[in-house]
């Protein structure tokens, strides 16, 4: 590798391009050596990479340039440099992608949520299906599969159901906004963390990515929270109260849930605000308190309180309904949920006569969306109020032809015995445990149907499973508009 060469830097050239200046050293031999942070680079940008990033290379090393796309041409600046690649942001764009839009929301560029609203939609699509076919050929050394055009999210506004908001007594400054002195923990904000900031955060008045009653739900917690007596929790010192608003939005019933996740109990505190919370907005039909004195960032307590209205939220996917606990996954986009389990059907080509496994069931909404079309489904699932509310779910729907198991996939899986037909797959982000792929390859079930949220891990684990399955076909099915993340659902079939 040329890297392990020690050059002599003969020349250290200026280059006056576009009216900023660039400093590169070129060896004896001519080859320019040693890119240092702060160096700048006139590039264009060739493809981006899962994560969100632009590509480039700077003398045959991948630079990934935040906050650009194909097409662009850009003075890049080297802000962190590892053996094989760096990584780089714009200093100043010099032409645009024909694909660049203008973003809709203030905090674009800003906000580490949705990197790519100034991207056109068709294009977000494009890109996302390149980053599945790549994630398969690089980490995966699969080629021959066909990889569909992902399917669109019906909505590209509004159309997440559940978003999670920090508290922070330490506000991220806009460009331009009033910086204050000190930055002693007395700056609230209530909002999301800007990239690569851990402990502050950028104060939000509206995402654009719910619906906008949220936004006014929003407004008006930050309100009561910011006069309260009691202080926003600190990642850095573990002191404070306040830690996490998430809300919860239900389609089919436009209700609303709002979980107030704090460091310790203190009902004097919260009972009032809920109580204000439910007389305010009568879409709001579900007030719940999670207590969590862990360190770590998980909005999940140790335990909850329901302080107003149900303990679940309830909304429909596919004809049936669900209960939904604060702490039980629901894809977090409706529609879009609807469509990729549509699609998970159709992979599975059920007859009538099949036992289906669903392995991370969640609240039982695939196994229950599969129940119609199958002998028997069996779930497996970890969090154990998901459990009950798939259970529940089944309860409410008339479904008598599923069972759930509770606990860790890797234990549960051993102790049954029932073979199945048709196994359903969707793990969390890091994908299955090698202990469990090969769990499923002792079963070997005669089809597969793997849902995954991360083209890595789907790449990784097909790898696994390639020599025993045919991989037929991948379907990415987009639920998540302006972000760099798709949901992909592939096709395999026993050899
Ligand atoms: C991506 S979600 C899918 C849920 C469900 N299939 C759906 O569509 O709503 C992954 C689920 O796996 C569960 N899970 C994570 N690790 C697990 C494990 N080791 N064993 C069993 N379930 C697990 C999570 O609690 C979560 O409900």
């Amino acid at each position: 590798m040329w890297m392990a060469i020690s050059f002599r830097v003969v020349v250290d050239i200026y280059h006056a391009t576009s009216s900023i200046l660039i400093f590169t050293r070129v060896s004896e031999t001519g080859i320019v050596i040693s890119m240092k942070i702060n160096d700048l680079y006139e590039v264009t940008i060739s493809a981006t990479a899962f994560g969100g990033k632009g590509i480039t290379h700077v003398d045959g090393m991948a630079v990934f340039v935040d906050q650009a796309i194909p097409g662009d041409t850009a003075m890049i600046k080297i802000v962190r440099k590892k053996k094989s690649y760096a990584e780089a942001r714009i200093e100043k764009l010099i032409y645009s992608s024909p694909d660049r839009i203008s973003p809709p929301c203030p905090y674009s560029g800003y906000c580490g949520g949705c990197k790519w609203q100034f991207v056109d939609y068709g294009c977000q699509l494009q890109y996302k299906r390149q980053h599945v076919i790549e994630a398969l050929e690089h980490i995966g050394h699969i080629t021959d599969v066909p990889v569909h055009s992902p399917i669109a999210s019906e909505l590209v506004w509004g159309y997440r159901n559940k978003i999670e908001f920090t508290c922070s007594g330490s506000r991220w400054r806009l460009p331009g906004e009033p910086r204050l002195p000190n930055d002693d923990g007395s700056d609230p904000a209530f909002g999301f963390h800007a990239p690569g900031v851990f402990h502050k955060v950028i104060d939000i008045n509206a995402c654009l990515l719910q619906p906008d009653i949220g936004n006014r739900i929003l407004q008006t917690i930050r309100q009561q929270i910011t006069r309260s007596d009691m202080p926003m929790y600190s990642p850095i010192t573990h002191l404070g109260f306040w830690r996490f608003v998430m809300l919860r939005h239900s389609v089919a019933h436009d209700q609303w849930m709002v979980n107030i996740i704090t460091a310790s109990e203190n009902r004097k505190t919260v009972q009032p605000l809920a109580d204000m919370l439910r007389e305010s907005y009568p879409e709001i039909t579900s007030v719940i308190n999670n207590i969590t004195s862990r360190k770590a960032a998980i909005s999940a307590g140790e335990y909850e309180i329901c302080l107003s209205g149900d303990p679940e939220i309830h909304d429909s996917i596919c004809g049936f309904d669900f209960d939904i606990s604060a702490n039980a996954f629901f894809q977090t986009n409706t529609r879009g949920a609807q469509t990729l389990y549509r699609t998970v059907k159709a992979y599975a080509g059920l007859t009538g006569r099949e036992t289906v496994f669903d392995l991370y069931s969640g609240a039982g909404t695939i196994a229950i969306c599969l129940s119609e079309a199958a002998r028997q489904v069996v779930g497996f699932e970890i969090v154990d109020v998901a459990v009950s509310n798939a259970e529940k779910n089944c309860v409410k729907n008339g479904i008598s032809n599923c069972t759930f198991y509770r606990g860790d996939i890797k234990e549960r899986l051993s102790e049954i015995s029932i073979i199945p037909d048709v196994m359903i797959v969707d793990p969390p982000r890091d994908g299955m445990h090698k202990t469990v792929v090969q769990q499923v390859l002792n079963i070997r079930p005669e089809k597969i149907v793997y849902v995954s949220c991360n083209p890595a891990s789907l790449a990784r684990d097909l790898e696994m499973m390639k020599d025993a399955y045919h991989i037929l076909e991948i379907q990415p099915v987009d639920m998540f508009p302006h972000t760099f993340h798709i949901e992909s659902v592939a096709r395999l079939q026993k050899k």
